[in-house]
């Protein structure tokens, strides 16, 4: 069998999809169930179709792109990322994983392998957190792990534009059977700087850090800013910036290096240059690979954010929106990749997401693992990301290889 990428049609497809953004380029913004994203999951189902893959989508969205195997009735082997992105994002978090999975599928029809077991490229709904402030939606659901209801910052519930988009099942129907999937494998960016750094070419995630998500409201008292004195200010912003202070010292408390905390919504209302915010709203994320740790370092803050809100003479209400377990990867899986590597001359080392991902959940229904490609300066979450064609290609070519025998 002689697997070949199509390197440059890989690199146009990826330049293709980032054009579509509700943002002007380099920009790439696709939240969820938005005009773009809409566009987006068109321009990828077609290139499935082309593919010949069969197509169906869940109540949440998620797309399944199957290539059927010789003995359909067998658990099928599955791969895919996401193509939501969040504000100001690049072009290459989650749809290399998309992307390439559809290009690793395509170069082993080329090479005239034919899988035994069906291989099915899927495309996860909202990875990211920016509309529900909840990350994963459609793993979560796959994976039987979500609570629901959810609503968006305008109020708008999950069901409402889940339906606007044309997604109108029973949510109940999404979970996937435990025997769905015989093994996942998602190809991502690393989003880190270690693979570049080390001139290594491939990362072969063993874990994944676990993710937990804070939103604090707090309510103060608004009034005129200059005819408002200072003594007995409720000023709902100043709570809001001694907490995200709380949060960085937290953080460092723990004393160990993989524990990190961000505040990366802080919301004020009226926002007005001449108006004391009386309302704020933050949300606040932490990860630690040690779960328990994770949640010593959540504890911290909450008990800062009530001691500042007290001082202050301001409310507050904590939320926790999520807390989950961190994912392990599955050592069959993992041994698939590093065959692959093998057999490509593919150097690689063994490590672990700090970023969250779709297999994190994945990995609570399936043997799932992760290959990561290097990026330019470990850089992510912004339009300057980016991974060089002969990357991707590489890593859509071990992923090529591990579907092949996993699907064998
Ligand atoms: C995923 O995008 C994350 O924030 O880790
Ligand atoms: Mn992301
Ligand atoms: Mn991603």
């Amino acid at each position: 069998m002689k697997l070949r990428i199509e390197k440059e049609r890989l690199a146009q497809e990826l330049d293709q999809l980032g054009a579509i953004s509700s943002e002007p380029p380099p920009v790439v913004t696709r939240i969820v169930f938005t005009e773009a994203d809409l566009r987006a999951r068109l321009f990828v189902k077609e290139l499935c179709s082309e593919a010949g893959l069969n197509i169906r989508e869940d109540a949440v969205g998620n797309t399944f792109a199957r290539w059927i195997g010789s003995e359909p009735q067998l658990a099928a082997v599955g791969t895919g990322s996401h193509i939501d992105a969040i504000p100001n994002a690049g072009r290459f978090d989650g749809t290399v994983g998309v992307l390439g999975g559809l290009e690793a599928i395509r170069a082993l029809q080329r090479s005239g392998f034919h899988p035994r077991r069906s291989i099915e490229l899927l495309i996860f709904t909202s990875e990211e957190p920016t509309r529900f402030g909840l990350g994963c939606l459609g793993s979560r659901l796959l994976a039987g792990t979500m609570r629901t209801p959810l609503t968006d910052s305008d109020g708008l519930s999950l069901d409402q534009v889940r339906h606007n988009a044309g997604f109108t099942g029973e949510l109940a129907s999404v979970p996937l059977a435990r025997d769905y999937y015989s093994a996942f494998i998602e190809l991502h960016i690393e989003q880190g700087p270690l693979l570049e750094r080390e001139a290594i070419d491939v990362g072969i995630v063993t874990a994944i850090a676990a993710p937990a998500t804070l939103r604090i409201e707090i309510e103060g008292e608004g009034g005129h800013a200059g005819a408002v004195l200072m003594p007995g200010r409720r000023d709902a912003f100043l709570a809001a910036a001694e907490i995200a202070l709380a949060v960085e010292a937290a953080a460092n408390a723990s004393g160990a290096i993989d524990t990190v905390a961000t505040t990366g919504v802080c919301d004020i209302f009226p926002r007005a240059v001449n108006s004391i915010p009386s309302r704020a709203r933050m949300e606040i994320d932490v990860r630690d690979i040690d779960g328990a740790r994770r949640d010593a370092t959540l504890k911290l803050i909450k008990d800062a954010a009530r001691e500042a809100a007290a001082r202050r003479g301001v409310t507050v209400k904590q939320e926790l929106l999520n807390a989950d377990l961190p994912g392990a990867c599955a050592p069959a899986v993992i041994a698939a990749l590093e065959q692959a590597c093998i057999a490509h001359g593919a150097t690689h080392r063994l490590m672990i997401s700090r970023a969250y991902h779709d297999s994190l959940f994945m990995s609570q229904i399936v043997p799932t693992a992760m290959l990561f490609i290097p990026c330019r300066g470990g850089v992510s979450h912004r339009p300057d990301e980016y991974s060089s064609p002969e990357a991707i290609a590489r890593g859509a070519l071990i992923l090529a290889e591990a579907l092949s025998q996993l699907s064998s």
